[in-house]
């Protein structure tokens, strides 16, 4: 694993870090040369596996409680002096959301909310040329512009979040929006497309059909298939977060894209055929007869695109992994690492995961 081009403001606080893109970012952080303190409340997501091969290192602290913990936020700003906070933690899952939106609520809004009041509350403390330095950025999803039928959403545009999950997270940007019109706190907000890469829950679409071709059991797809995303490997998610945390203009929210799209279909399709390649199915079956159609989600956006050509233009931020290397790479690694899902799968087991049930390859 490579650090990352820009040099990140150190010691950095990082919450959900245990989880997908906070695991792969915190790894990259630390081979940067950062020092990290990791606030993560590991529910079924976060997974302190992700991070064990951290543990023993002088430059990461590992603690296990939640962003809606006042004191505990507290405590971790005065005793660690972070120069940035880095909001990773959320509640991501949209099928979770329209089951139960109410954890959705206490982490993405409340916890957010517990977050900006006490880094106001800590930069008060600091000396000025410190509190002059000092960034909050909040990692957010292109999910809080809906849907669009046809080019691509920029930074300007309203909020029209369709699930949930989708709202509370816009419920979060606006309150990181207005903690730096009214209180003057320095902070940044990035909108990313879908990601993928390891350490991701395999609840979420692209592990969910990996794990299911390894087991050769039914690969669901929902309703036709034709709902258009971004792709954005977690590599190259994180690269971005990095270089607006080091060069982002404070208030300012980027969009993250690499441009990317296709549909569920396609990608599901794509995976099915880097199985067929490394791992042939008996009888000369293919991956792809896996599939099978289910039921859509309600409110299930059609497409998503945003433009982020403010974050190549001012930051000069690119994506370097293409969507075939990247989900080559991805499948490799969940092979090679089937002791860290292996566990999850064990405690999951019998669970809804979303779109599929927990199986046992
Ligand atoms: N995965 C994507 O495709 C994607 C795309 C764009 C934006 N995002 C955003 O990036 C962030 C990370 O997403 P992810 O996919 O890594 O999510 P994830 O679900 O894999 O990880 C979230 C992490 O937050 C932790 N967490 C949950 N509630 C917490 C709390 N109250 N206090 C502390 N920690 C808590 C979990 O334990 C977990 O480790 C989220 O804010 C998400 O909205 C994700």
């Amino acid at each position: 694993m490579t650090g990352f081009a820009t040099s990140l403001p150190s010691p950095l606080l990082v919450t959900g870090g245990a989880g997908f893109i906070g695991a792969n970012f915190v790894h990259r952080a630390i081979v940067s040369g950062a020092r990290v303190i990791t606030l993560d409340a590991l529910n079924y997501a976060g997974n302190r596996a992700s991070l064990a091969s951290l543990d023993g290192n002088p430059n990461h602290t590992f603690v296990q409680g939640s962003i809606t913990d006042r004191a505990l936020v507290d405590r971790l700003l005065s005793r660690h002096r972070p120069h940035a906070v880095v909001n990773f933690a959320a509640e991501t899952h949209v099928d979770r959301s329209i089951d139960d939106p109410s954890p959705f609520v206490e982490t993405n809004l409340l916890g957010t909310f517990t977050l900006l009041d006490a880094a106001r509350a800590h930069r008060r403390e600091l000396r000025s040329a410190e509190a002059e330095s000092f960034r909050l950025l909040h990692v957010s999803t292109d999910e809080v512009y809906g849907s669009i039928a046809e080019g691509r959403f920029t930074e300007n545009s309203p909020f029209q979040p369709s699930s949930p999950y989708a709202a509370t997270k816009a419920g979060a940007d606006a309150l990181v929006l207005a903690y730096h019109r009214t209180y003057g706190l320095p902070t940044l907000i990035t909108n990313g497309c879908n990601s993928y890469g390891p350490y991701q829950f395999p609840e979420k679409l692209v592990p969910l059909v990996i794990l299911n071709c390894l087991a050769e059991t039914p690969v669901p797809l929902y309703g036709d298939g034709a709902h258009v995303r971004e792709w954005l490997h977690a590599s190259d998610h994180c690269a971005a977060i990095a270089a607006v945390l080091a060069q982002g203009r404070p208030g300012e929210t980027y969009n993250v894209s690499g441009s990317v799209q296709c549909t569920n279909r396609e990608i599901i399709t794509a995976i099915c055929a880097i199985f067929d390649k490394l791992r042939p199915r008996a009888g000369g079956k293919l991956h792809a007869e896996l599939i099978v159609n289910v039921a859509d989600r309600p409110g299930h956006d059609r497409r998503y695109a945003i433009d982020s050509a403010k974050l190549t233009d001012e930051i000069g931020w690119r994506p370097e992994i293409t969507l075939p290397a990247g989900l080559e790479e991805t499948v490799r690694w969940y092979v090679a690492n089937a002791a860290w899902w292996r566990e999850t799968h064990r405690r999951y087991r019998g669970q809804r995961l979303g779109l599929g049930r927990v199986v046992e390859p």
